[in-house]
């Protein structure tokens, strides 16, 4: 079921709690996979992260279309869906159809991503280009136009636990800086309490979090927290 919710809607909704934090259900429990959603949701989360993986782009599978339509079904929570695929322009539009509400993919794998950012824009749902920490930020500025959301990555992108990177700060900064920037920044990798505040005070939008938030005993507690953390990088 394809989400009933418009790009602007959407979008909209994410700059009104930004800074925001977007739990990765990759550090969920996936036995238990409709009660973590459940239970994030009743944490407060605005929106849900989703780490799609193809074994080829990184070197780690995770779950794709199924798994993304399950959760469709559980929650009316934007769905960010993160594509660390080889040959994202074949399936954006089937996880637009599974119920994603933003759709990412990754600089490194399109020689152009124009045409497939505004493919995506299309079909409805927010645009999203991804950058690894050693590729440069020069080799995303002529695609920013297209960009709804621009994600920094903080760690080699394909698994959840990893040391944050600060070269994502650099990034951040300059995107926050640069006039033709509109999009909402989002960053993932090694955000927790420790790092958080560092990443809203470059000008991160979206906080994505796995470990920081799965890993605590009461999600309520940490899902607080580190929107407040977010929010006091901010004002700082
Ligand atoms: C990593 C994924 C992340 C991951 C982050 O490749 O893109 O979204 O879930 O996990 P943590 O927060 O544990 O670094
Ligand atoms: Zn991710």
């Amino acid at each position: 079921m394809p989400s009933s919710r418009s790009r602007e809607s959407i979008a909209a909704l994410l700059r009104q709690h930004a800074p925001v934090l977007l739990p990765s259900l990759l550090a969920c429990d996936f036995a238990n996979l409709a009660s973590e959603v459940k239970a994030i949701e009743a944490a407060g989360a605005h929106a849900l992260h989703l780490d799609v993986m193809d074994g080829h782009f990184v070197p780690n599978l995770s779950f794709g279309l199924p798994v993304v339509e399950a959760i469709r079904a559980l929650t009316d929570l934007p769905l960010d869906v993160h594509l660390m695929i080889d040959n994202p322009a074949e399936y954006a539009q089937r996880y637009r159809d599974a119920g994603a509400d933003c759709i990412t993919v990754h600089a490194e794998v399109l020689d152009d991503p124009r045409p497939l950012l505004e493919e995506i824009r299309a079909s409805g749902a927010l645009a999203g280009l991804s950058l690894n920490p050693p590729t440069p930020l020069e080799q995303i500025l002529p695609a920013l136009p297209h960009c709804d959301l621009v994600l920094v990555m903080s760690v080699m992108p394909g698994f959840g636990g990893q040391q944050f990177d600060p070269v994502a700060l650099e990034k951040l900064s300059r995107l926050r800086d640069d006039p033709d920037c509109r999009a909402l920044l989002e960053v993932d990798g090694g955000v927790n309490q420790s790092t958080i505040a560092r990443c809203t005070a470059a000008g991160a939008d979206l906080l994505v979090a796995g470990t920081a938030v799965f890993g605590a005993d009461d999600y309520c507690e940490r899902v607080d927290s580190l929107n407040r953390l977010a929010r006091s990088g901010r004002a700082g």
